[in-house]
C-alpha cells in the first residue's frame, strides 16, 4: 500500500531540511520526486539525491508557480501528490507583534499562507481535469505547525499563517473531496533540521521533556506520516491536521 513507483510527488521547499528528506522518503518508496524551491541550487541537489526533477519556484509568484506546473506537467503528464512545504522559518524576524513591520508579516503570510494557496490552485487544475477523465484524484498535504495549538511569543505572524494553513486544509479538503483529491495538513513539533537548529539555543533538549516521547524529532517522523497521507491507507481521510510531536500536545 505504500508502494509509489510511478507517483509523481510535488515537493516546495525541498532544498533541505524535512522537504529533501520527504523527497528522499518518497523516492525510497519509488516515486519520481519533483523538488521545487526559490532555492534552486539546493533543489537541484535534492534532484540529484533522489534521481528526481528539480525546479526553481517563487510559491508567492502566481507566475513562477503556474510556471513549476507546466513543467511538471511537460515531463510526467500529470501529478499524485502535492506537499506544500515551503515556509519563512529560519530567516523570520522575531519579535513581539506589535513591534513587527507590516513587511515582516506580508512575507511571512505571503509565502506560509498564500504559497499554500497559489500552489494548491495551480496543481489541483490537472488533478480535477484527471478525475474527470480516468476517475483517478490526488493527495494534496500541507504542512502547518504544533505552535499553532499553543501559541508561540515573537513568533505571532509565522503561528497565524501556519494556524491559517490549518482552515485551508479543511476548506479545500470540502471542496475537492468529490473529486478524490484528499487535503490534509501535518503540524510538526520542533524537528531537527539545519535551519531549525540555527533558530534555537539548546536545540537538541528544546521540548524533550514535555514530550510523551523523550526525545527530539527527526524529520523521518514526519515524513512516516507524510508518506501514509500520500497513500491508499489514508483515502477516507481529508481535511485533518496531523500533529506529531512525540506527544507535548493532544487536541
Ligand atoms: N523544523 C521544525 O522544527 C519545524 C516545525 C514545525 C513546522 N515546520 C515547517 O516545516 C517546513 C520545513 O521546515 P525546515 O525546518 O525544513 O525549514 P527550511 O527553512 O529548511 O525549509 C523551508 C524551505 O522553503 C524555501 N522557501 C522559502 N521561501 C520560498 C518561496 N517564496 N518559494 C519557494 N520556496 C521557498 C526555503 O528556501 C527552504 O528551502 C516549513 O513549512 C516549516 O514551517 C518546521
Amino acid at each position: 500500500m505504500l508502494n509509489y513507483t510511478d507517483k509523481i510527488v510535488v515537493i516546495t521547499g525541498a532544498a533541505g531540511g524535512l522537504g529533501r528528506t520527504f523527497a528522499q522518503a518518497f523516492a525510497a518508496q519509488g516515486a519520481h520526486v519533483v523538488a521545487c524551491d526559490k532555492n534552486k541550487a539546493g533543489a537541484d541537489e535534492t534532484a540529484q539525491l533522489v534521481g528526481g526533477l528539480g525546479l526553481e519556484v517563487d510559491v508567492t509568484d502566481a507566475a513562477s508557480v503556474e510556471r513549476m506546473t507546466g513543467q511538471i506537467l511537460e515531463a510526467y503528464g500529470r501529478i499524485d501528490v502535492l506537499i506544500n512545504n515551503a515556509a519563512i522559518y529560519a530567516t523570520i524576524n522575531r519579535k513581539p507583534f506589535y513591534e513587527l513591520a507590516d513587511s515582516e508579516w506580508d512575507l511571512v503570510m505571503n509565502v506560509n499562507l498564500k504559497g499554500v494557496w497559489q500552489c494548491t490552485k495551480a496543481v489541483v487544475k490537472p488533478m480535477i481535469e484527471r478525475f474527470k477523465n480516468e476517475g483517478i484524484g490526488g493527495k494534496i498535504i500541507n504542512i502547518s505547525s504544533a505552535t499553532v495549538m499553543s501559541g508561540s511569543p515573537n513568533w505571532s505572524h509565522y503561528v497565524a499563517s501556519k494556524g491559517g494553513v490549518i482552515g485551508l486544509t479543511r476548506s479545500m479538503a470540502k471542496e475537492l473531496g468529490g473529486f478524490n483529491i484528499n487535503v490534509n495538513a501535518i503540524a510538526p513539533g520542533f524537528t531537527l533540521t539545519e535551519a531549525s537548529l540555527n533558530l534555537m539555543e539548546n536545540a537538541g533538549q528544546y521540548g524533550v521533556d514535555r514530550g510523551a516521547i523523550k526525545r527530539p524529532s527527526a524529520a523521518e517522523d514526519i515524513a512516516g506520516t507524510a508518506l501514509y497521507l500520500a497513500s491508499p491507507l489514508s483515502d477516507f481521510v481529508t481535511g485533518q491536521t496531523v500533529i506529531v510531536d512525540g506527544g507535548k500536545q493532544f487536541i
